[in-house]
């Protein structure tokens, strides 16, 4: 007996009903994509017996960040569960098929063939899908397969954007923008987590709900692919941990943040950014979580830069801690032709991220060779500033000479490039 499976999909997506070789949605969060895409694999199945379906992410660590547990869900929800078998690492489906849930970091050139005649490979989250990923994914899917993409777009230059979105998209593919705008069933609860951002986050905002690329400013001297390509997840040996501190001149509830990041130099020489415990507080408050940071993390000292009331800083870092080691950082010359060394060893590859700093990366993509155009002061950068000054001294009086670069904000110049 042959049932009728109704599926509501939202208007936005019937573009991807049609076939195509490559199907994608991008935009903000809660707009559906994963809902869309989750349904349209059980459908597939459905229409598809024996056919075998692989969804990936970049990075996969458990099976937990796959989209195993939407697609069960779909499956029940549609009262479907005499057709498929959930399996704890995959889902058999009808006439012998299967869903496999995979990460792209774990293959090789060769495990890759493992998955050639898959029909659908369903890429979750694809704005970190690297361009080896995407080079070695097309050609194993072979002829009648489907690849599908969605994503929250973050920079022009990524491999899926360049690949669906660039000047020239792939012939045979079918692109959708969807928001919340555009999802039904958008919830209550993302609609209200949506109105505080929008009154209360307004430079991210865009990014976040909007699916517009992450905020830039034009002529910034770092730029969002150098930190993603540089990015890692686990901290390699160290052979100098040092943590950054901008404290904020007054304290007061309105006083700006007090900068506290950390980072170390690598055994291989490279610099590694650790983590970020900046807060607002008393001056006791920050001093305490400096301290607590160079604890945990086992850090040899503080770095604190003297012109701005060092004195003063370091008698409440030595108030809360005597003998902490305190390094004091002489800044002579204005904030960003500082911030210009910092980011030439950015773009030498030099440094890397451990996971991601929302904050202090935001506060870096809106600093432009002229000063920073963000809102207040960005005090994470600074303190981000101290310590590599401090983790990289000769590389740093090499790389600038006297008369540095002449200050040119709104353009794309790029200054340190030519110091090398
Ligand atoms: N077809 C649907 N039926 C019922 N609810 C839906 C459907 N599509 C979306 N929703 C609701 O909208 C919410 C957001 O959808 P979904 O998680 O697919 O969005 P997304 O675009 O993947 O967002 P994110 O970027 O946050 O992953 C879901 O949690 C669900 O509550
Ligand atoms: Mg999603």
């Amino acid at each position: 007996m042959s049932r009728v499976l109704k599926l509501k999909t939202p208007k936005v997506f019937r573009p991807l009903l049609e076939p195509a070789r490559y199907k994608g949605a991008f935009g903000g969060r809660g707009s559906g994509k994963s809902y869309f895409f989750a349904e349209c694999a059980v459908e597939y199945c459905l229409l598809n017996p024996s056919s075998r379906i692989v969804c990936i992410r970049e990075v996969q660590k458990s099976l937990k960040e796959s989209v195993k547990r939407l697609i069960e869900d779909k499956i029940k929800y549609y009262d479907l569960t005499s057709c498929f078998e959930i399996q704890s690492d995959c889902i058999k489906t009808p006439g012998g098929g299967i869903i496999l849930f995979q990460g792209m970091q774990d293959h090789s050139a060769d495990s890759i063939k493992s998955l050639e005649g898959f029909r659908v490979a369903y890429v979750e989250e694809a704005q970190t899908l690297t361009e080896r990923s995407l080079e070695m994914l097309r050609p194993t899917m072979r002829s009648g397969s489907e690849i599908w993409f969605s994503w929250n777009p973050r920079n022009a230059t990524d491999p899926v954007d360049l690949f669906l979105r660039g000047e020239t998209p792939h012939p045979r593919s079918i692109v959708v923008k969807a928001n919340y705008c555009d999802n039904p069933f958008l919830p209550e609860e993302l609609e209200e987590e949506r109105a505080h951002d929008e009154k209360t986050n307004p430079v991210r905002y865009p990014h976040i709900w909007r699916g517009e690329y992450e905020p830039q400013a034009i002529g910034a001297i770092w730029s969002r692919e150098v930190l993603h390509r540089n990015r890692r997840d686990e901290i390699p040996p160290l052979k100098r941990v040092l943590i950054g501190v901008d404290p904020p001149i007054t304290s007061n509830p309105h006083s700006d943040e007090a900068g506290i990041i950390v980072g170390g130099l690598g055994e291989d020489d490279r610099g590694y950014i650790i983590g970020d415990y900046s807060k607002q507080g008393t001056p006791k408050e920050w001093a305490s979580a400096a301290v607590a940071a160079y604890d945990l993390h086992e850090a040899d000292g503080i770095v604190i830069e003297v012109n701005q009331g060092g004195d003063m800083v370091k008698h409440t870092i030595h108030s809360i801690r005597p003998n902490i080691r305190v390094i004091e950082v002489r800044a002579s010359k204005g904030k960003h032709v500082r911030a210009e060394p910092i980011s030439a060893l950015y773009e030498l590859n030099k440094i890397s991220h451990i996971g991601t700093y929302p904050k202090l990366e935001g506060q870096m993509v809106l600093t432009t060779s002229a000063g920073y155009e963000g809102d207040g002061s960005p005090d994470r950068l600074d303190a981000l500033v101290w310590l590599l000054t401090e983790l990289f001294p000769r590389i740093i009086r090499k790389s600038v000479p006297r008369n540095a670069t002449p200050a040119r904000a709104n353009s794309n110049y790029k200054p340190l490039r030519h110091h090398r």
